[in-house]
């Protein structure tokens, strides 16, 4: 495929070697300081995909410069979420195709697979209390991290007894607490922890590095090629529980 790279940070570049070992072609590659390159050639004719990973307050005008140009989107960027729904509706209405995941990593998908199944069974033991960590780097804009959040709605849809997720410690047992820690280059741990009287039950994920996102983000390009609308990774993965 010939893929628009927009952002070429961390992610941006390890998505870069990613599509490049599976044959695709880069064609145009957009970040700061060449802005106009969303009007060149190369993006507007020869794209078939952009693949988008910039920063929280820049993803929503990007996903709209797509959108405009007809070039379907792999959103990458976490920390835009209270666009989502303004996303789906332009989405719809100009027929555009948009994927979206908060994470990449097909670990992480396992992970957030078996975090439902895990919630589905504690809900009816009252004597767990549920909590979720995350650590990632410092350099990381958003907290409480994409991921984490997606773990917590998870979770609040399966454990009746959890209301909304707050960060930090809470005060009330309805509240979920997410605990965010920032250090060196840690490039993202999660994990989620029953705690009773008598034992703790926990999952965690760690990454070891960003070759798990950069992957699950090129599969996503290759999947949406010929699909319209707003597209995730459970339509690519298909996990049932
Ligand atoms: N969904 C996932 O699986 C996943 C995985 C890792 C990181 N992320 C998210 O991806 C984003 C980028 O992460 P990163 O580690 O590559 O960050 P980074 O800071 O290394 O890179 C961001 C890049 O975007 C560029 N940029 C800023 N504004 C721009 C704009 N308007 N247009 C084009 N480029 C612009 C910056 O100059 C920089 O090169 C973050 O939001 C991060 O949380 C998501």
């Amino acid at each position: 495929m010939k893929i628009a790279l927009i952002g070429y940070g961390k992610m941006g570049r390890e998505i870069e070697k990613t599509a490049l070992e599976r044959g695709h072609t880069i064609v145009s590659i957009i970040d700061v300081n060449n802005q106009e390159d969303f009007d060149s050639l190369d993006f507007l004719f020869s794209a078939e995909v952009a693949i988008e990973f910039t920063r929280p307050d820049k993803a929503l005008d990007n996903y709209k410069k797509c959108f405009e140009r007809n070039i379907p989107v792999v959103a990458g960027t976490t920390g835009w979420l209270e666009h989502l729904d303004e996303v789906k509706k332009e989405c719809k209405e100009k027929n555009q195709t948009f994927f979206y995941a908060s994470n990449y990593s097909i670990g992480v998908n396992i992970f957030y697979a078996v975090n439902e199944y895990v919630a589905k069974i504690l809900n009816r033991f009252q004597q767990y209390d549920v909590r979720i960590e995350e650590i990632h780097h410092i350099h990381k804009l958003d907290s409480p991290s994409g991921t984490a959040i997606t773990l917590a709605d998870k979770i609040l849809n399966h454990i009746d007894r959890k209301n909304q997720w707050k960060k930090s410690s809470v005060e009330h047992p309805g509240d979920l607490s997410i605990t965010c820690k920032r250090q060196g280059e840690v490039t993202g741990i999660h994990e989620v922890l029953y705690e009773s009287d008598a034992d703790i039950i926990s999952i965690r994920h760690e990454a070891k590095n960003r070759k798990g996102f950069a992957l699950g983000a090129v599969l996503a390009a290759e999947f949406i090629k010929g699909k319209t609308g707003f597209l995730t990774m459970n339509d690519m993965l298909k996990f049932t529980i």
